[in-house]
């Protein structure tokens, strides 16, 4: 099986998933708020989270399916954030996943509340799993909190906001993207590890090397396509960090010093790797997003 094939049959395991949880409607008045989960979570994401945490359970010798769960809350997670970070007290954006962003459609009050939905339905879907050892889904959720919190996502997110209109220090960046972006990358990879049993200190800080690489390296191509992507196929809008005078690598490092790093960071995540098995798919994914325009 090719990468690709194997990342289409990963996505074809979690979409239906995906879908099979956020469906639980009572037609009781408030089927708005089902639509609007849908609307984000539906939309056809690249799905990078949920692949890490199965790829990385299948690595580590565990049952993918047991994986699910963990990886379809982490998913759930990371949309919330993004329709949360699309608000406009936020970024602001009218586009997300090549449809207009939720509050757009559902108004700003609906699109606060599908993200709070997301977010809660993420730990009852975790807390649900079936067939995993309750200490290991305690030590998910543990992760999952973690990752999303604020000594995680929601950190970064704060440190995003305050660094706008000014020229942050390199370091206080390289923190800001490893929270705001790295953590929930990290999630996955430690998720797939801790379903597959494998949560030895190697192992664990494999994950987290590969975790943090990666999710540096997959935000400063973030931030490059948002100065050089095009809107169609990235299905967001283009220009929005300049506009909203964000700090990012571009601005502190200039293009090609950020095209340089986001190979050197991928070559470290999948050096990373080494040890934990002879299964290329993850440092071929790794690869494939070096020069991704989506
Ligand atoms: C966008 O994440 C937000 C960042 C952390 C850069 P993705 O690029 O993974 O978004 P989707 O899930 O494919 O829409
Ligand atoms: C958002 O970073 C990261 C999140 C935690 C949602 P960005 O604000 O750069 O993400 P995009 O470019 O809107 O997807
Ligand atoms: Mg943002
Ligand atoms: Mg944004
Ligand atoms: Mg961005």
């Amino acid at each position: 099986m090719t990468m690709k094939e194997r990342l289409d049959a990963d996505i074809a395991m979690i979409e239906p998933a995906l879908s099979r949880y956020l469906s639980e409607e009572q037609h009781a008045g408030y089927d708005v708020i089902f639509e609007a989960v849908k609307y984000s979570a539906l939309a056809g994401g690249k799905r990078l989270r949920p692949v890490i945490a199965l790829e990385f359970c299948r690595l580590c010798g565990g049952d993918v399916e047991q994986a699910l769960p963990f990886a379809c809350a982490l998913e759930m997670i990371h949309t919330y954030s993004l329709i949360h970070d699309d608000l406009p007290c936020m970024d602001d954006d009218d586009l997300r996943r090549g449809r207009p962003t939720n509050h757009k459609v559902y108004g700003e009050a609906v699109a606060v509340l599908a993200g709070d939905a997301l977010l809660t339905r993420a730990f009852e879907v975790a807390g649900e799993a079936n067939g995993v050892p309750a200490e290991t889904t305690l030590r998910c959720i543990r992760i999952l909190g973690r990752a999303a919190g604020m000594n995680g996502m929601i950190g970064g997110q704060v440190l995003d906001m305050e660094s706008e209109h000014q020229k942050i220090a390199l370091d206080r960046l390289m923190l800001l993207q490893k929270l705001k972006t790295g953590c929930l990358i990290h999630a996955a990879a430690a998720l797939g590890c801790t379903v597959a049993g494998k949560t030895d200190d190697k192992t664990l800080s494999a994950a987290e090397t590969f975790g943090n690489k990666l999710g540096l390296a997959f935000q400063i191509q973030d931030d490059l396509l948002d100065i050089e992507g095009d809107s169609a196929v990235l299905g967001k809008t283009i220009g929005k960090d300049e506009k909203s005078e964000k700090s990012t690598f571009p601005l502190l490092l200039g293009a090609s010093k950020c095209r340089e790093l986001v190979r050197s960071l991928t070559e470290e995540a999948v050096f990373a790797l080494n040890g934990l098995g002879s299964d290329r798919f993850l440092a071929d994914l790794a690869y494939s997003l070096i020069g991704r325009e989506s």
